[in-house]
């Protein structure tokens, strides 16, 4: 199993999770994260402390196609590992459903 980043986490993107995860598997994207399922060691630490509650394992209901976009751009995407400056707008997303039209395949900037 993993842990894998979810619909959640889009347009929040506040970046907690990356400072405490021990192998450093997060990946930047434009507007969320992902988790490389290879590297993530299934620890759970990263887990609660997500302000959006983004991140599940990939054992829930559903988690098919979350695993599949973590898997695809944690290969694409720059790795990252210190927590940068969240949108301004965080907050106004955090909770809100149907955010996957508001994904973006595009890279973060990455450390
Ligand atoms: Fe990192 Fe552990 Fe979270 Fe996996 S479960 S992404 S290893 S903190
Ligand atoms: Fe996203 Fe939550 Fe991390 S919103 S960036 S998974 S702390």
């Amino acid at each position: 199993m993993t842990y894998v980043v979810t619909e959640a986490c889009i347009k929040c993107k506040y970046m907690d999770c990356v400072e405490v995860c021990p192998v450093d598997c997060f990946y930047e994207g434009e507007n969320m994260l992902v988790i490389n399922p290879n590297e993530c060691i299934d620890c759970g630490v990263c887990e609660p402390e997500c302000p959006a509650e983004a991140i599940l394992p990939d054992t829930e209901d559903g988690m098919e196609e979350w695993l599949e976009l973590n898997t695809k751009y944690s290969e694409e995407w720059p790795n990252i590992t210190v927590k940068g400056e969240q949108p301004a707008d965080a907050d106004d997303w955090k909770g809100k459903e149907g955010k996957m039209e508001h994904f973006s395949d595009k890279p973060g900037k990455g450390d």
